[in-house]
This record gives structure tokens, C-alpha cells and sequence, in this order.
């Protein structure tokens, strides 16, 4: 351990608006469903917020040079990524700012690639703007998945295809993309002309030996049909602050884009989010570091747990984000059917794997960023479920 922090101790998250414990009031529900963490965040943040509430004044809010400052080295420092201030559009959300991106640069009856499964939200924000989804399905072999280039090669052929969203680190299958499956990816994106979208949201929660590229980091060329999003809302436990940000290079996308971000009023920011990004980029980096360990140490108790009591489900391997991927399939049950099951005899809320995409029946996405008890709790309501249905 890097340093101490509590992790372990539950924080009691009931009655605080919260979208994970407070959607369903059944007694005694697990939930390890959305992708936010238990956690409190680090103390430094805290402290800040605390700060910002102290003076008591919560007028309209801009985004200040030390904010900037704040964004720019934390990606120079931490992942060797140099941003230039005006690329920065500052958006309360990232699917907010995905629904403007998309208004920007599609009209209604074009297609979008993405590459399943992958995060729900995306089949919701490209419908909604009257768009097509185009699945380019991940190959799964060996507990892990890889991109199927040809498939994509064809997808990207179509004239109608005109913007590609890339997860990485990605949601639900975590692999974090090496430089080389980036560039193969970046390389037909250029030949056939489709703008890449880099949802990037989850590139600080990376584990052992894997190691997060910015797409926009791998040449001129890659970088000047990129938009990528990114946000300290995963890494920091930040999501209900609001704050995130498109980083867009190219000058004629960006004004694009930064007039539908205007047109969608998807802009406007609110003073603790930018209180919150300041200090999670500038003093936040000791508390990751120690958040990650947890969450890896709770991937590899899962891991155990699984091979010894219920070697029925496997554990996929887990590179980056702190949603961990079951294989399921040997249950011959379907995801959805399971999620329900599992929520009405057990109340344990995990997401059903059939949410992102057709190809994840047969999975069931966890949300691991919790105490180790609350995992231990999980597991145990899934093997109960398992000694009684097998
Ligand atoms: C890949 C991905 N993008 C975006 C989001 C949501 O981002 P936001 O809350 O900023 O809209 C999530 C949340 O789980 C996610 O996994």
C-alpha cells in the first residue's frame, strides 16, 4: 500500500440521492450495478470542495486558467500527452457532450461504429439523434477480446458511416488498447474518411503492466480526426460534480463541435466541478494510485473466490475500469433473465450483459469499486443462486 487510506469501512450511501442505493428500496439489496465507486474520494478533494462551500457564494461558473493548467499537466505528467488549451471544450457530462458531438458532425440517417459489447449509453445517444448503430463486434477467445479489423475494414466502408466511438480503457470487456490496436483502428478510420470519437473516461484506472495511450497521442494524423472525452468523474469518484471535457485538435472540427456543445447548452459548468477537477489533476495522484491497488486486489479476490467455489462462472481478464466481466455462459441462462432472477431471489443488482450489445449474452458486468465486504456479500448471494439452480 502506497499510502493508507480506508477503503474497507463501509460509507453508508443510503438517503443521499444516490442513484446506486437509492433507485430501489428492497431491504438488504447489493448493488453493484452504475459505474460510480463507494469510496469517499481523496481527502485533498474533499478539502477543496469544503473550501469552495465555505465562501458560500455559488454564482455562474467559467472555466479558470488554473483549471486549464490543471487538465494539461496532469496529461503531460501522468501520460506523456501534450494539450494545447484551445482544443479544450469544457461539458457538464460526457454523454451529453457525445449527443452534441454527434448533432455536430451527422445528419439524421448516417451510421455510427461501435465495437460491442460496449457502454450502453452509446446505442441511447445515437438513436436519440435519429443515427444508426453499426455493431463491429470484439472477438472474445481466452477470457479477453480483441477487435476484428476486417469486420471493421467493411463497416467503415460505407459512405453512411461517418463517426466511430472507441471505449478505452473499454466498458464492459476491459481491455485497454494498445498503441498498436489504436493505430490499425486509426489507420481505416483515416482511409475511409469516419471521425474517431475516444471516450476515454475510464484511462486512469489501468492495472499491472497495462498502460493507457491517448488516441490523439499517437501522431498528427491520428490526432486530427479525434475527439476525445475525458473526465476525473470515473478515476475520483466525481460523476455527480459534472465536470468533463472534449479535447478536440483540429481547428474546423472543434468549431463544429463547439457550436452544437453551445446550441445544446451542454457547456455551462458548476463551481464544485471545477473546484473538484482542480484538485483531483493536481493533488489526487497518491489516492489513485492507492484506489487502483484496491480495486485490482478486489479483481483478483473475485478471481479466487470464483475458481473455488463457483467454477461455473468465470472472471475475464481485467486490464482497465473498475467493471469486472463474467462469463456466465456455462449457467446457459440468459443475461437478462439472470439479472432479474438474481435481483428478485438474491437482491444482488449486477448488470445484465445483454445491455451492451447481443454479444454480451452470456456475461454479467460487476461494479468493483466497493469494500471488500460488499463484494464478499455479492459473491456469496451469486453462489447461493448457483448451488440452488445447478
Ligand atoms: C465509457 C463511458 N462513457 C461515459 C460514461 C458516463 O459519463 P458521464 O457521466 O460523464 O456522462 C460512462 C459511465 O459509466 C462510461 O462507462
Amino acid at each position: 500500500m502506497i499510502q493508507e487510506y480506508d477503503f474497507e469501512t463501509l460509507v453508508e450511501r443510503h438517503d443521499t440521492a444516490s442513484c446506486k442505493w437509492d433507485s430501489d428500496h428492497r431491504r438488504g439489496l447489493v448493488p453493484m450495478w452504475v459505474a460510480d465507486m463507494d469510496f469517499k474520494t481523496a481527502p485533498e478533494i474533499i478539502e477543496a470542495l469544503h473550501e469552495r462551500a465555505d465562501h458560500g457564494v455559488f454564482g455562474y461558473t467559467i472555466l479558470t486558467d488554473e483549471y486549464y493548467e490543471a487538465l494539461i499537466n496532469w496529461n503531460r505528467r501522468r501520460h506523456d500527452w501534450e494539450i494545447d488549451r484551445e482544443w479544450v471544450i469544457g461539458v457538464t457530462a460526457i454523454v451529453p457532450g457525445l449527443s452534441a458531438i454527434l448533432r455536430a458532425l451527422t445528419v439524421p440517417g448516417e451510421k455510427i461504429v461501435v465495437q460491442t459489447p460496449v457502454y450502453n449509453c452509446f446505442f441511447d445517444v445515437i438513436a436519440d439523434n435519429g443515427l444508426k448503430v453499426v455493431h463491429n463486434p470484439l472477438k472474445y477467445h481466452d477470457l479477453t477480446y480483441t477487435m476484428d479489423y476486417e469486420d471493421l475494414e467493411i463497416k467503415c466502408a460505407d459512405p453512411a458511416v461517418k463517426v466511430m466511438i472507441l471505449c478505452n480503457p473499454a466498458n464492459p470487456v476491459g481491455r485497454v488498447w494498445t498503441p498498436d490496436e489504436l493505430k490499425r483502428v486509426g489507420d481505416i478510420c483515416l482511409k475511409h474518411g469516419v471521425t474517431i470519437i475516444a471516450d476515454e473516461i475510464h484511462c486512469e484506472l489501468v492495472y499491472e503492466e497495462h498502460h493507457y495511450t491517448p488516441f490523439a497521442s499517437l501522431g498528427e494524423k491520428y490526432r486530427d480526426i479525434s475527439i476525445t472525452c475525458v473526465s476525473p468523474s470515473k478515476a475520483f469518484n466525481l460523476a455527480g460534480l459534472h465536470v468533463a471535457n472534449l479535447i478536440i485538435p483540429d481547428n474546423a472540427l472543434r468549431e463544429r463541435v463547439n457550436r452544437a456543445v453551445t446550441i445544446n447548452r451542454v457547456g455551462e459548468m458548476n463551481p464544485f466541478g471545477v473546484s473538484g477537477l482542480i484538485a483531483a489533476y493536481n493533488c489526487g495522484e497518491t489516492w489513485l494510485m492507492a484506489v487502483n491497488e484496491y480495486i485490482y486486489d478486489n479483481y483478483r479476490f473475485m478471481v479466487e473466490f470464483c475458481e473455488e467455489f463457483i467454477p461455473q462462472v468465470k472472471m475475464c481478464r481485467l486490464e482497465g475500469t473498475y467493471l469486472a466481466w463474467m462469463d456466465c455462459s456455462a449457467l446457459d441462462i440468459d443475461s437478462a433473465y439472470l439479472g432479474q432472477l438474481l435481483l428478485d431471489e438474491q437482491a444482488l443488482w449486477v448488470n445484465a450483459g445483454t445491455m451492451y450489445g447481443p454479444d454480451g449474452n452470456g456475461f454479467m458486468r460487476w461494479n468493483i469499486a466497493c469494500s471488500r465486504v460488499v463484494l464478499t456479500e455479492g459473491l456469496n448471494r451469486l453462489a447461493a443462486f448457483i448451488r440452488r439452480h445447478h
